[in-house]
């Protein structure tokens, strides 16, 4: 066992004793695989503005936001006002709601190939609309999608993200427009729509190069398939999204995590002939859902989404920027190779000299996780897999402290490497 882990042991005995508790009634003790991390992952009581507390009564600095969503950081008071006032009018009513014509407003004003929008509780579920409407409007099965993307849990689009293709599901090399185009080219007739976020988030926040998405748009196009950006993630690079950034517009769009505010979401935008089918006036998907648009959620993500400014867009992108200087400084500090994918106010860290591509086995898996595990024991949180986000309640000020932080870790991980 590294020192390292010994630490983490050592500072988190009520996690260990939580996760034990966890373990008896939860697989692994877990029900979300992405946080996980071996010994265990803490256990979490509260979180305020960029910083969370375990368990132990240890305070983080909050690099990811709940992977993202958090936008605003943790209880961001204009969406607890909201929430409150909210609440006592009841969580979900079985009808439309103004909440829910305001948050879908904005995402139509906002996003410029978005006509129309349909709401549903998570970003997974979102991608099953938007792949069932793909499906209804070409009447094939197939979907195309990058090699380790990550679009939800679910059966279609884990096959891609383990990396092979499935009963319904082609995967092509993100970046590499030849090889959506040769798949296309061979399989087109097959393929309902193809999948795509415009930066590769979980993969390692990967952008996508010049010119790529527009060769796949077109070759999905003339293979008479869908082009669905999913921008889950990337909403948050501008104003209208990694779309206007690349100024390519999909027919269907992905929402979901900050459009909710903080609270569980997902979204499906695009254009106005391809949601009519979910129209009940002449439905040809009955897409429901008990809890889709509720007015809490609908009401906490118009305040995020109308929240996020481009100044504010701007002023996350220098945060990063500070921060990936100031990491990259340390690192080099304890002569650790190191690299950085960024984009906007994204962030994936690497113990290699270049960033890799998209992977799931990482050659750096044991300098990442050693890393990982000593920011935590320094009071710095991010994803275990390296992915930071920043949020609009950091300062410079927070910045410089994460990277102090980010230094104590990094001579601790060098440490054990002699
Ligand atoms: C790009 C992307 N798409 C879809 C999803 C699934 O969203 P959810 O976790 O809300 O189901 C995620 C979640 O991390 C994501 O990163």
């Amino acid at each position: 066992m590294s020192k390292i882990e010994e630490q983490y042991l050592a500072r988190t005995a009520r996690s260990a004793e939580r996760g034990k508790a966890a373990e008896a009634v939860m697989p692994g003790g877990d029900t979300r695989a992405a946080g996980y991390h071996p010994p265990y992952p803490l256990t979490l009581e509260r979180g305020e503005g960029p910083f969370v507390w375990d368990v132990d009564g240890h305070r983080y600095l909050d690099l990811v936001g709940n992977y993202t969503s958090l936008v605003h950081g943790h209880a961001y008071p204009p969406i607890v006002e909201v929430i409150r006032t909210g609440v006592g009018r009841g969580t979900a009513w079985p009808g439309r709601c103004e909440p829910q014509i305001a948050l879908a407003q904005r995402l139509v004003e906002r996003v410029s190939s978005v006509e129309k929008v349909r709401f549903t509780n998570s970003g997974t579920e979102a991608a099953m609309l938007a792949i069932q409407i793909a499906r209804t409007v070409t009447g094939r099965r197939r979907i195309l999608m990058a090699r380790h993307g990550y679009h939800g849990g679910m059966d279609d689009t884990e096959t891609g993200f383990f990396g092979s293709e499935g009963v319904h599901t082609l995967v092509a090399e993100f970046g590499r427009a030849e090889s959506f185009e040769q798949v296309l080219s061979e399989r087109g007739n097959e393929v309902a729509c193809v999948v795509l976020e415009p930066v590769m988030g979980s993969a390692g926040i990967i952008p996508s190069p010049p010119g790529f998405l527009e060769r796949v748009r077109d070759a999905a196009h003339r293979a008479g398939a869908l082009f669905v950006l999913d921008e889950v993630i990337c909403l948050r690079l501008s104003t209208g999204g990694a779309q206007k950034i690349y100024g390519v517009e999909p027919d269907l769009t992905m929402f979901g995590k900050l459009i909710g505010g903080g609270l569980p979401v997902g979204a499906v935008g695009g254009r106005d002939d391809l949601l009519a089918v979910c129209d009940p006036r002449a439905p040809r998907i009955f897409h429901s859902g008990t809890f889709n648009g509720n007015p809490l959620t609908t009401a906490a993500g118009t305040v995020a989404v109308e929240e996020l400014t481009a100044d504010r867009i701007d002023q996350m992108e220098q945060w990063a920027t500070r921060l990936a200087e100031g990491l990259r400084a340390v690192a080099a500090g304890v002569g650790l190779p190191f690299s950085i994918n960024h984009a906007g106010s994204l962030l994936n860290v690497f113990f290699t000299e270049k960033p890799p591509p998209a992977t799931l086995v990482r050659s750096d898996g044991e300098l990442i996780t050693q890393f990982h595990l000593a920011s935590l024991n320094h009071g710095l949180f991010f994803a275990p897999r390296g992915m930071i986000a920043m949020s609009t309640v950091m300062s410079d000020a927070f910045i410089d402290e994460a990277i102090e932080r980010a230094r104590g870790a990094l001579a601790d991980v060098a440490a054990g490497q002699v």
